[in-house]
């Protein structure tokens, strides 16, 4: 695991602007020794940042590319006082902060990589260096365990939220339980883990990762995805997408805490790709068909069943079925 270390955040900061850059001036602007440099450069293009190097001219970055700033981050966000951690490359920043001493407040933590990023049913979560946002959150609860269902339903809505600020008509969907799809391609996951506490207390540690920069070469993702820049067709600044990220996510969670999953149902009706939909849900090694018949209080799937019976399911995957006859 490391911290994000500043000298890659000056040196991609001083070559944003696309042109070439010797390395003599730019130790000279950023007090760094020529070898400073070519090491963090070389550091870079080993993450699989592309900047080119010519002779004579210095380098350059080949695509656009900006890192994440805490500073950055902290000033766009509404409660500017919460513990933000950025890492160059870490396992997962889910399991950093299940390794994390409690703690009474909110921590957030991002990485620019994740080595064994996880995804949902012991899936790999796909985490290229500089290019999406993994994030993770601790987030402490007065409530116990059974009564924290919804949290993930409640993630995803306040991810759509966001996503939709970059869109001008609501084209983000949710997609039970857990995904986030335009037009039927994944662009977000989220991955919950509660922790229990005494008195009746839990934490919980929302993992979500949302593709943003990320364009088709050499990605290894088995399912249809997509990403923010594909969707815009324009390139994302990530700290403001995290400010808006985690503005967005404390105001659903502190609405979940006092008001519970109903006061979001009609949010969730309106975001939702499946509902009328028959799919085939997936939970351990069976398989139901059946059409969505939207959620209930506890945010389990509502699936009438082809012998017309209504059925709730509390996990599972889902994919767009045709019914078998
Ligand atoms: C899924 O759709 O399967 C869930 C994906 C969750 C990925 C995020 S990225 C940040 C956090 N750290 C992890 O290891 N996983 C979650």
């Amino acid at each position: 695991m490391k911290k994000l270390n500043g000298n890659l955040v000056n040196i991609v900061n001083l070559l944003r602007d696309g042109q070439y850059h010797d390395g003599t001036s730019m130790g000279a602007t950023l007090q760094m020794t020529r070898s400073a440099v070519w090491k963090t450069i070389k550091k870079l293009q080993d993450y699989g940042v592309q900047i080119d190097s010519v002779k004579g001219k210095g380098y350059a970055l080949l695509t656009p590319l900006r890192l994440l700033e805490r500073r950055e981050i902290t000033r766009q966000l509404s409660h500017p006082n919460m513990e933000i951690n950025i890492f160059e490359s870490i396992a997962s920043t889910n399991d950093y902060l299940k390794s994390h001493k409690k703690c009474k407040g909110v921590i957030c933590c991002f990485a620019e990589q994740q080595t064994h990023g996880k995804g949902r049913l012991g899936r790999e979560w796909y985490s290229p260096f500089g290019k999406n946002i993994y994030m993770s959150c601790l987030y402490p609860f007065q409530k116990d365990i059974s009564e924290l269902a919804g949290l993930s339903l409640i993630t995803s809505l306040a991810i759509v939220r966001t996503l939709n600020s970059y869109s001008s008509d609501d084209c983000f969907s949710v997609k039970w339980p857990n995904d986030v799809t335009y037009q039927g391609k994944k662009i977000s996951g989220t991955l919950i883990e509660i922790q229990a506490e005494s008195h009746g207390a839990s934490h919980a540690i929302i993992g979500i990762g949302i593709n943003v920069n990320m364009l088709g070469d050499n990605v290894s993702i088995a399912q249809p995805w997509t990403s923010l820049q594909l969707v815009t067709g324009k390139y994302i600044d990530r700290n403001e997408l995290s400010a808006r990220l985690i503005n967005h996510l404390m105001s659903y969670l502190a609405a979940f805490a006092s008001y519970g999953l109903v006061s979001f149902k009609d949010e969730w009706m309106k975001a939702d790709c499946l509902t009328s939909k028959v799919i085939a849900l997936q939970h351990g090694n069976n398989e139901v068909v059946g059409q969505v018949a939207g959620i209930n209080e506890q945010g389990h799937l509502l699936l009438q069943l082809e012998n017309g019976v209504m059925h709730a399911f509390s996990s599972g995957d889902t994919s767009v079925r045709k019914w078998a006859r």
